[in-house]
């Protein structure tokens, strides 16, 4: 009802002036809300989500820190779900794009009423989210919903986030440069950062649940494309068929949502994407190791002393 909309604009006005703050990489406020920097875009649709979201025990959730390949996971994901419903040639993907076809949890309802209203879409239901894993709403992690977590190795990310954060900046928005961006990323200051508690978070789930939380690496999927959209599409509970296969639909899957041919969609030339942002944002380069290209051997060699401090006990490397 309206009377609950204002309560929770309300709620989550006087949450956030309660909390932590911190200029984002693209001059943006971030606030520290449950342990993560989040953007206040995110914090009310967080709120709504944790308070209003009842998974299904089909749900498809595609998790992600930004810049990490959410994109790409989305048009994977998507197709391999629905490949059944359409043929590659017609994919919505080209109209309607990944962000169109996979919408963003904390970004794309901003309503009780509308996530009561995601009752009725066609199961599987697949979003998206950037939220940690601990911030997940418990019916989430107590439901049979399958999660696939996508990470990529922070020195990209972090290029790909500086990049795309001066990109969308708004004008009233201070540009920051590239090293004191730096500086923040690696002090944790980053949208849903720091990207050691949000990796660790995803990783130890699917260490203990292997068969609820999947996680990938964007580099590996670049290696190996084919292989891994083999084990997303059995991880999801739709493996291909012997026949699929000899028919070669998993290359074909592999190129339909390949940099290169996602660029040309339709929906990236011209569409938009989450949060009225032009959806050809989400896709620059799609190279693995760009960042060295914009970053000194030392910037590299923070960076990996942080990795190895906060993730190598855990078995997470990059
Ligand atoms: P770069 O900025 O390094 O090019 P996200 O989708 O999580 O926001 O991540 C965006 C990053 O993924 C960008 O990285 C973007 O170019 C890349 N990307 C988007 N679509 C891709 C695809 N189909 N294949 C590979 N990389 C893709």
């Amino acid at each position: 009802t309206e009377k609950e909309a204002e309560q929770i604009d309300v709620e989550s006005q006087e949450l956030v002036q309660n909390l932590p703050t911190e200029i984002g990489m693209g001059g943006n406020i971030l606030y520290q809300y449950q342990g993560f920097w989040c953007p206040k875009v995110s914090i009310k649709g967080m709120m709504l989500f944790q308070h209003h979201f009842k998974a299904q025990k089909t749900d498809i959730i595609l998790a992600s820190i930004p810049k990490s390949g959410t994109t790409w996971l989305k048009a994977l994901a998507y197709t391999v779900v629905n490949r059944s419903h359409y043929s590659l040639e017609e994919s919505p993907l080209f109209t309607n794009g990944p962000h169109g076809v996979v919408p963003f949890l904390e970004f794309d309802f901003s309503s009780k009423n509308q996530f009561q209203e995601l009752d009725k879409l066609a199961k599987p239901r697949i979003f998206g989210t950037h939220s940690p894993y601990l911030a997940l709403p418990r019916s989430v992690k107590e439901s049979a919903t399958k999660i696939v977590y996508v990470c990529r190795n922070p020195l990209d990310m972090f290029i790909s986030y500086w990049k795309f954060s001066g990109n969308i900046r708004k004008e009233n928005e201070k540009h920051v440069s590239l090293e004191d961006a730096f500086d923040k990323f690696c002090q944790g200051v980053h949208g849903y950062g720091p990207f050691w508690d949000h990796l660790l978070g995803y990783w130890k789930a699917s260490i203990e649940t292997p068969d609820k939380v999947l996680f990938l690496k964007y580099e590996d999927m670049k290696k190996n494309n084919v292989f891994h959209i083999k084990k997303l599409a059995d991880f999801l509970g739709f493996p291909f068929s012997v026949d699929e296969e000899k028919q070669g639909l998993i290359e074909e899957i592999s190129k339909l949502c390949s940099f290169e041919s996602m660029e040309n969609y339709e929906a990236t030339k011209s569409g938009t994407g989450p949060l009225g942002i032009p959806a050809s944002a989400f896709l620059r380069k799609g190279k693995v190791g760009d960042s060295l290209n914009y970053l000194t051997p030392s910037m590299v060699g923070r960076v990996e002393n942080l990795i190895q401090e906060k993730l190598q006990v855990s078995g997470l490397s990059f």
